[in-house]
């Protein structure tokens, strides 16, 4: 099976299923998913994770929410039903933005179209979820493409985390130039930081390009200063689950640190970010909210036994921000937006 068949989220008979990324890379299993706190969860515990299939799943998670809800029951309370599903479900992890844009998408859709009945109302966020997934796999397919202008054959090209076609509706963000780049003989030789706690890069980005057939090698966070200096790389591409206004992007703890690496060995540092992930009311990275998971995911999580004395104190941040100044271009499925981002940004969205 290519890897672009293996969906993070589809709705299939009337069946919403996840794949399990906790499970990955030894099994690939699907959950099945029948109620908004299994979608919850399922978000919580990065079963499914990654800006854009987050959003899609909290779109379907949204409509599983209410598709029981009585085809003659009363259109006010499935109103109330819907919304209090929408806080229920944005409250899963704070970051991303997709999570948010897409439940204010569904619930804008209801309120703006008016449905004359609950039938009615159901068959339209059903639509609007599934317009939600494929507006991403195109948006996807376009940052492909952009991005390939930026690449060269036999490039040595960084990434963090795994911004590929797991953690979108398909072909991924800054994964998706290397996918095309390689059915069109790039020969691109990819290096994926392992991506500490939660292995990412390890786990999903080498399993994926591995799957497609794409050179990629492993390395350790702290193993990215010396693939740059030993001039292995040419480019470093991300994904990024919030965009500020002003360019300053969150994406996985550890990209700032690449970002500024990158930066003192002139190597371009290029963010991938579908308009979807751009936040224009959010002003500057400050404001951004960066989720704190467990310690536990740092001391024991993928030891036999805990690695770390009993009650040791932990701080174990999901994102950090990439300063804009340190993003040499952001490319987004309308083109590439250059500095300075402040005035570009708003004038791409417009
Ligand atoms: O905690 P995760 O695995 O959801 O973090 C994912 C990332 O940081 C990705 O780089 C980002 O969401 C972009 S995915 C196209």
């Amino acid at each position: 099976m290519h890897v672009f068949d293996i969906a993070p989220v589809r709705y299939t008979d009337g069946t919403m299923l996840i794949l399990d990324q906790t499970r990955l890379p030894g099994e690939e299993v699907y959950i099945e998913i029948e109620t908004k706190e299994a979608v919850f969860e399922a978000i919580q515990k990065l079963r499914v994770r990654g800006a854009p299939a987050i959003g899609v799943a909290a779109a379907y998670g949204l409509y599983v929410a209410v598709r029981d809800f009585p085809e003659t029951g009363d259109l006010v309370e499935f109103a109330k039903m819907l919304q209090e599903a929408g806080t229920y479900l944005a409250a899963a992890r704070p970051t991303a933005v997709n999570l948010s844009w897409a439940i204010t998408r569904m619930q804008t859709r209801f309120t703006e179209q008016q449905p004359k009945s609950v039938g009615e109302a159901k068959a339209l966020l059903f639509a609007e979820a599934e317009a939600i997934r494929a507006e991403d796999e195109a948006a996807c397919y376009a940052m492909g493409a952009h991005g390939l202008s930026l690449l060269k054959p036999g490039m040595g090209i960084l990434t963090h985390c795994n911004a590929g076609t797991i953690a979108t509706a398909r072909y991924g963000t800054c994964l998706s130039p290397i996918y095309l780049g390689q059915e069109r003989g790039y020969g691109f030789r990819v290096f994926a930081d392992e991506t500490r706690p939660l292995l990412q890069g390890a786990r999903l980005t080498s399993w994926e390009l591995s799957k497609a057939g794409v050179d990629v090698t492993l390395i350790c966070d702290n193993m990215a200063s010396i693939v740059m200096k030993n001039g292995w790389i040419d480019a470093v591409v991300t994904g990024c689950d919030r965009m500020a206004a002003n360019g300053d992007g969150a994406n996985k703890i550890g990209t700032s640190g690449v970002a500024i690496l990158a930066k003192a060995y002139g190597i371009p540092f290029y963010m991938y970010v579908p308009t979807s992930t751009i936040d224009l009311e959010t002003a500057t990275g400050d404001d951004i909210i960066i989720e704190e998971r467990d310690g536990e995911e740092i001391y024991r999580m993928w030891y036999e036994k805990p690695m770390a004395p009993a009650g040791i104190k932990t701080y174990n941040p999901a994102f950090d921000v990439t300063k804009a100044e340190y993003i040499t271009a952001v490319i987004t499925e309308k083109g590439i937006v250059r500095p300075p981002y402040g005035e570009n940004l708003k004038k791409l969205l417009k």
